[in-house]
């Protein structure tokens, strides 16, 4: 099990998918869990501040989660293709908001921790190393700065044809960023175990580099 944490921005998609590509392990994108079940309140006329209620739809949704790279995922809800709608801006946003919902964290738990099955799992996600798999074997926090994190974001919406505006990313990182920190329950932070990577100057390839030495100090990789 290797835990991957961090703020928006940081990398920890394109990590984990080289990762679990590079071991031949599952990957976990729980954030595209707490995207589904917001979008599916949202869908449903839910008051999103209503956890007991947003809650109670998790179990209504068969999540499917196909193909390994960015560009051939598929994430199927209910059989329905929701990948475009999942991966937009706004989706990140509203999972931020009923993230801080004790009530859906704990309807997401289990199902999160289902995941790990053999040959292993690399989980992507906010507090994969403190509340949902805390016996990880590797933890690792990525971090970057508010600024290289809205550049990395501008260019992922331009290969997707989308149009924004640096700033505006740059000021919406920093909000969703504070909501994550702040929250009462499973807060954005580094496992007192983790290690911090800052990637603010890195490429992808160092990253995994950095990441296979340290799987290699620990007897996890020849
Ligand atoms: O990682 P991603 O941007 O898809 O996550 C969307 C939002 O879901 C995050 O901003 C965070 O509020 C929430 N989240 C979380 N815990 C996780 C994964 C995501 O609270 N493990």
């Amino acid at each position: 099990m290797i835990a991957v944490d961090g703020p928006s921005g940081a990398g920890k998609g394109l990590v984990t998918r080289m990762l679990a590509e590079r071991l031949g392990w599952h990957r976990l994108d729980s954030g595209a869990l707490y995207r589904v079940l917001a979008l599916a309140a949202q869908d449903a006329g839910i008051e999103l501040q209503d956890g007991v209620a947003v809650a109670a739809l998790a179990p209504q949704l068969a999540i499917e989660f196909a193909g390994r790279q960015e560009s051939d995922e598929r994430i199927l809800v209910n059989g329905q293709d929701w990948t475009a709608r999942v991966r937009a801006e706004t989706a990140g946003d509203l999972a931020s908001r009923i993230a801080a919902l004790p009530e859906v964290r704990a309807a997401l738990l289990q199902r999160q921790r289902d995941f790990r099955r053999p040959p292993g799992l690399v989980a992507d996600g906010r507090d994969m190393g403190t509340v949902v798999f805390p016996d990880a074997r590797l933890k690792i926090f990525l971090d970057a700065s508010a600024e290289a994190r809205a550049r990395r974001r501008k260019l992922q919406l331009s290969e997707q044809g989308v149009d924004a505006n640096l700033i505006d990313l740059c000021v919406e990182v920093r909000a969703r960023d504070a909501r994550d920190r702040s929250r009462a329950v499973a807060p954005l932070a580094v496992a007192a175990d983790a290690v911090v990577l800052d990637t603010t100057q890195m490429k992808p390839a160092e990253v995994l580099a950095a990441i296979e030495a340290l799987l290699r100090q620990r007897g996890l990789l020849d």
